[in-house]
């Protein structure tokens, strides 16, 4: 099937992680919020059905306030750090109980610099666009989620946008990595800095330093709503190439993507840091369907994916890829209601671990 193997994020940066001593991996599971219960359950079960030599450590991250500050429990920052890799469900960001979003101190906590977008069109599933191929990185560290925000006066706010040398360099030299080590030919910088003179310009500036140490790979920059435009109306237009961006534009343009190719449900994604990674899906808790079965794992599953490739498991992550694209791919009642299906989580489930 031609879109396995398509979800590699296997570039920069290295998975640090040992066997244990029954030759398997320790990789650390946060189930999540809402329906991460249930599609992280999902994947646990195909994973027991795969054989996958993976043994779990499941934490709990329930934050904490310490002197005004969101903290990770102890525990799971251990984990984390002892197995160099984790694969999460979806974190709710509590909204009113004076904590930073969750999913923000983890990339902070662990320096998680670049969030590795793919999207693919799946096929046998019908949309709009049949070849859609993009690869968007986001810078995840600062920009537009920074959490500086002031009320200057009431009625008056000020958020801040952070942007800084340092993280746009590491974030636009791993977009050039991944671009030479996966084949691509072209590097698109995209950018606002026709308004954000200082902020976006730098983001730029960098790009063009950085560009330089790469004379085979093309470097062209983009605004902002021009590729939300060109990715709209012809996605084929960035098959061959990486896009890189700060934090927002990012977040936006990966959910536009998630949509050529029919949801949030099926779009995986890897934060990626210098010694340890976390994968999880672009989407977030699904509160509207949390607890019904009819949560959508496809996009989990396919972060596992990746995973198992940074791990060099890629013969476990190709078998399990198969399986969920061959029942994507088998018609409504094997699909979830995501995708236009009547299937439940867990009979969908039962679906990829007969095509296993
Ligand atoms: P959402 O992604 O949770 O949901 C958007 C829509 O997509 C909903 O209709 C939902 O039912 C659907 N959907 C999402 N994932 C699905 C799946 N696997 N299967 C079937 N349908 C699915 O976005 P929303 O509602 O804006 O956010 C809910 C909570 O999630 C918020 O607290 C937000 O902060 C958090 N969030 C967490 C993220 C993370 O942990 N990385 C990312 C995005 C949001």
């Amino acid at each position: 099937m031609s879109a396995q193997r398509q979800y590699s994020s296997k570039v920069a940066g290295q998975y640090l992680g040992t066997p244990n001593a029954n030759g398997r991996y320790n990789v650390t599971l946060i189930k999540g919020d809402g329906i991460g219960e249930e599609i992280s359950n999902a994947v646990v079960k195909i994973y027991e059905a795969a054989k996958v030599p993976v043994d779990w450590e499941p934490v709990d991250v329930t934050p904490s306030l310490i002197n005004g500050v969101t903290t990770i429990p102890k525990p799971a920052v251990d984990s984390i750090n002892k197995n160099k890799i984790a694969l999460k469900g979806p974190l709710a960001t509590p909204i009113g109980k004076g904590h930073q979003s969750m999913n923000l101190t983890l990339r902070r906590t662990f320096g998680l610099f670049a969030n590795v977008r793919p999207c693919k069109s799946v096929v046998g599933y019908k949309t709009p666009y049949d070849n859609v191929d993009t690869v968007l990185i986001r810078e995840n560290t600062e920009g537009e989620y920074s959490g500086i925000e002031h009320i200057i006066v009431p009625g008056v706010v000020q958020s801040i946008k952070l942007i800084t040398k340092k993280a746009s360099e590491r974030v636009i030299r791993y977009a050039f990595e991944h671009a030479k080590s996966t084949g691509r030919h072209e590097v698109i910088v995209v950018h606002k800095a026709s308004i954000m003179k200082l902020s976006d310009g730098l983001f730029v500036q960098c790009a063009k330093e950085i560009a330089k140490d790469y004379p085979e790979i093309k470097v062209s920059f983009e605004l902002i709503d021009n590729t939300s435009l060109k990715l709209a109306s012809d996605p084929t237009t960035y098959s061959k190439v990486v896009m890189v961006m700060p934090n927002l534009y990012g977040d936006i343009l990966s959910d536009l993507s998630s949509g050529l190719i029919g949801g949030l449900g099926l779009t995986p994604s890897g934060n990626m840091g210098e010694k340890v990674c976390i994968f999880e899906a672009v989407h977030g808790s699904a509160p509207d369907i949390a607890g019904k079965g009819l949560a959508n794992p496809t996009a989990l599953l396919l972060s596992s994916c990746m995973m198992l490739r940074h791990m060099s498991l890629n013969d476990y992550a190709d078998r399990i890829e198969t399986a969920v694209l061959k029942t994507i791919a088998s018609g409504p009642e094997h699909r979830t209601g995501d995708l236009r299906g009547t299937a439940s989580t867990s009979s969908f489930t039962d679906s990829i671990i007969s095509n296993l």
